[in-house]
């Protein structure tokens, strides 16, 4: 989770939100954990995921910038620190990093990308899925009109970074790592609650252009646009998601050494 002026609040995650990391769970197959390796979870959340793989016999460290949901991860018992994932410390100590639903939070995609391979270990992993190019696409229109209504233009505030499969598989590839898969995956997601939750939860970047007594008659406004597009004829809500799902491995260092098998 990341990205200034989103708030995260480890309980309306936990009531609007709680299918992100129930929809991550073949991401965790994809990644195959090995017991004994040791695994960063990028953008870890509330850990829900963390614990999931930590129950492979994984030794499992989590950074999120969110101190809420970091809390959170801990008192699941997970090592999770409050961190930037633009800015990793982390040398040569990871088997394999992994990421759910959180690097499009992370506009500067080098960054995360030079910091995720200086954090492995010579052929280690990186296996992760986010918002791809298309994702929430209704959504940001709607809420482009709003704030477009209110002469805010609102490019500026579009914060998400939603690669095409190519894009990024070239990124990849620009910080050492051997791609095995980049795949768009359209995933039209039901919502547990409704489209007024997942703005409230989500939408912050864009809400919190506008005055603080404005936003709740915009955020009604988008959700008025979105029923036409995401509400069916039972009054239940799904997402336009659509996930961008990758598995790559470390080919070599960031100093350009092949690995040593
Ligand atoms: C996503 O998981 O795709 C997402 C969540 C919040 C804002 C934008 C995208």
């Amino acid at each position: 989770m990341n990205e200034a002026k989103q708030h995260w609040d480890a309980d309306i995650y936990c009531r609007h939100a709680d299918f992100v990391p129930a929809l991550g769970r073949p991401v965790l197959d994809l990644l195959g954990p090995r017991a004994g390796e040791r695994i960063l979870d990028l953008g870890c959340g509330d850990g829900t995921l963390s614990v999931e793989i930590a129950a492979a016999g994984v030794t499992v460290v989590g950074v999120d910038s969110a101190p809420s949901m970091v809390e959170r991860a801990r008192s699941r018992g997970i090592d999770a620190h409050v961190a930037d994932g633009q800015r990793l410390g982390f040398e040569s100590e990871f088997d394999a990093v992994f990421s759910n639903a959180a690097l499009h939070w992370m506009r500067d995609a080098d960054a995360v990308l030079a910091g995720v391979a200086r954090a492995l270990k010579p052929g280690g992993r990186f296996v992760g899925e986010f918002g791809g190019h298309g994702n929430v696409a209704a959504v940001k229109v709607a809420l482009s009109a709003v704030l477009q209504r209110r002469g805010i233009d609102p490019r500026a505030h579009l914060v998400w970074y939603f690669p095409t499969a190519e894009a990024y598989r070239e990124r990849l590839e620009a910080h050492g790592f051997a791609v095995s898969t980049t795949e768009l995956i359209p995933r039209p997601t039901p919502l547990p609650t409704d489209m007024s939750g997942w703005l409230d939860t989500f939408a912050g970047p864009l809400l919190s252009a506008l005055p603080e007594a404005e936003r709740a008659a915009a955020r009604d406004e988008a959700v008025a646009l979105l029923a036409l597009a995401l509400r069916d004829d039972r009054s239940r809500w799904t997402a336009d998601y659509v996930r961008l799902r990758f598995a790559a491995r470390l080919s070599r260092d960031e100093r350009g050494a092949a690995p040593a098998d």
